[in-house]
């Protein structure tokens, strides 16, 4: 969801506004999503790099990311929505959104039409890493690590891998999010700005991935 900043900033408008502009694009994308068949969404809200932000912004945006849980959880749930989080549960994270984050899970565990994962204080290389730690943990011996039993320790194994990324803002970058599971993702980039992003954007994007060839490290269909 980048661009918020700038999308303030161009509009002489403190950075904490764009993030606020961005909850109407993030909610008209879950709509989106809704009437597009779309089963599982992940969006990327705060990064273990998102720490590095003045404090005044830090503050905000965990805050913000709290008061639309309250906001929105009862709508999400109508709506047969299911709430999931990814990301590290660390001292850095205030004990009361951690609560605000299992209400929401518990809240929504049994919708099953979309489900809307918060990448929250996430970072791809520290996924990996507190997989490796979990599975060094038990004890298994290093030959018999594999690709899947990485997968089961992620933070959400039930995850399935996805079909297509879509970056905000002209921004041409991973940005170490979902590492491990987009290795095969199809990746779209468009210069639209976060908060000026609908749901006919990510139509756009499906529109593009639909007539894109995936062939998993295979060759096509037509050789
Ligand atoms: C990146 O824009 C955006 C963020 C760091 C936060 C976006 C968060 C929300 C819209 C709230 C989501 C909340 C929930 C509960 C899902 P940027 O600041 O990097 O913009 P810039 O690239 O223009 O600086």
């Amino acid at each position: 969801m980048d661009g918020n900043g700038r999308w303030a900033e161009s509009r002489g408008l403190p950075r904490t506004e764009g993030h606020r502009a961005g909850e109407d694009a993030l909610f008209d994308v879950v709509d989106g999503c809704l009437e597009a068949g779309v089963r599982w969404l992940t969006v990327y809200a705060f990064s273990t790099e998102n720490w590095r932000r003045p404090r005044d912004e830090v503050k905000f945006l965990i805050n913000f990311n709290e008061e639309i849980l309250l906001r929105r959880r009862d709508e999400l749930n109508e709506r047969d929505v299911r709430i999931r989080f990814v990301g590290r549960r660390d001292w850095r994270v205030p004990k009361r959104l951690i609560r605000r984050m299992n209400e929401s899970s518990e809240l929504t565990r049994d919708n099953r039409k979309l489900t809307f994962t918060i990448a929250f204080n996430y970072g791809g290389r520290a996924e990996i890493v507190d997989a490796v730690r979990a599975i060094a943990a038990s004890g298994v011996k290093p030959d018999k690590i594999t690709e899947k039993m990485i997968k089961r320790h992620l933070y959400d194994p039930e995850m399935p891998d996805p079909d297509l990324v879509v970056r905000s803002s002209g921004e041409y970058r991973i940005s170490n999010f979902l590492l491990w599971e987009l290795a095969y993702s199809e990746l779209y980039f468009t210069e639209v700005l976060w908060p000026e992003f609908r749901r006919s954007d990510l139509f756009d994007a499906i529109h593009e991935y639909q007539v894109r060839e995936r062939r998993f490290g295979g060759v096509g269909q037509g050789s």
